[in-house]
């Protein structure tokens, strides 16, 4: 089963939410639910956060992560973060190109392309997240929208660096909304993003590659989502906000 080249990764995105306080407080909550996790497990924190969250999750097997950020390694772009000050912080992850990011704050394709490189150069690794509106799925361009954000992420992205990329494919139209795709649609379109990276990579990076699915993962869908074929993991919204659910997916992921 090619299953068992790829690590699962579960990962929370706590998107806007938690103080330093709150994320130290939480991270505490987490540590022993998943000290056993044989998946990897990253929580990716709002900027403010790293430094507690990486106190908190110190000896520990959970990986911090960021939301974002910045192309250039330093300059003159007020409110940005970079690469390599991500790096001092202790974080080893980072979201880049969520639809949040894309819908909200202008990201293209093309500034994704340029966010993914920075973070690859400064050794991070990405978590890009790709996903179709609900408009999009109804004119049925899913699939070519969806290959298409992954070839354009990955210019220029050497067969090495890919080994530091996870695939998240985030439907806009499920984020949030309580409204999970199937677990046949999420594994159905995973499959095309693995087809897209064979088709730029060959079939033997396509079949390590780390594909998670997210949009309204939780305890009680986790199990069914996580057994597909072509879903290696999860990236969390809501859930990952409650130590109790986020754990009970870490523990869906290790059986999936
Ligand atoms: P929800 O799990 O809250 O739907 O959010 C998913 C998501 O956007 C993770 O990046």
């Amino acid at each position: 089963m090619n299953k068992q080249l790829r690590k699962a990764v579960i990962a929370g995105n706590w998107k806007m939410n938690n103080t330093p306080a709150e994320a130290a407080h939480l991270i505490e909550e987490i540590r022993p639910l998943v000290a056993n996790a044989s998946c990897d497990v990253v929580v990716c924190v709002p900027f403010i956060d790293l430094h507690a969250a990486a106190k908190a999750a110190q000896g520990t097997t959970i990986r911090i992560g960021a939301q974002n950020c910045h192309w250039a390694q330093n300059g003159a772009f007020t409110g940005e973060i970079s690469a390599p000050m991500l790096r001092a912080a202790g974080v080893t992850h980072v979201i880049i190109g969520h639809s949040e990011r894309r819908t909200y704050f202008g990201e293209t394709n093309g500034t994704v392309n340029r966010r993914v490189r920075a973070a690859l150069d400064e050794g991070l690794n990405v978590i890009l997240c790709v996903g179709e509106s609900s408009e999009q799925r109804r004119q049925g361009v899913t699939d070519e929208l969806v290959a298409m954000q992954v070839k354009i992420a990955l210019d220029g992205v050497t067969e090495a660096e890919l080994q530091r990329v996870i695939i998240a494919y985030e439907p806009i139209w499920a984020i949030g909304t309580g409204k999970t795709a199937t677990a046949q649609q999420a594994n159905a379109v995973c499959a095309v993003i693995r087809g897209a990276v064979a088709a730029l990579y060959g079939t033997d990076c396509a079949n390590k590659i780390t594909i998670q699915y997210g949009g309204s993962m939780n305890a009680q869908n986790a199990a069914e989502l996580l057994s597909q074929p072509d879903i290696d993991g999860g990236l969390i919204g809501g859930a990952s906000l409650k130590a109790p659910d986020f754990a009970a997916i870490v523990t869906a992921a290790d059986k999936g």
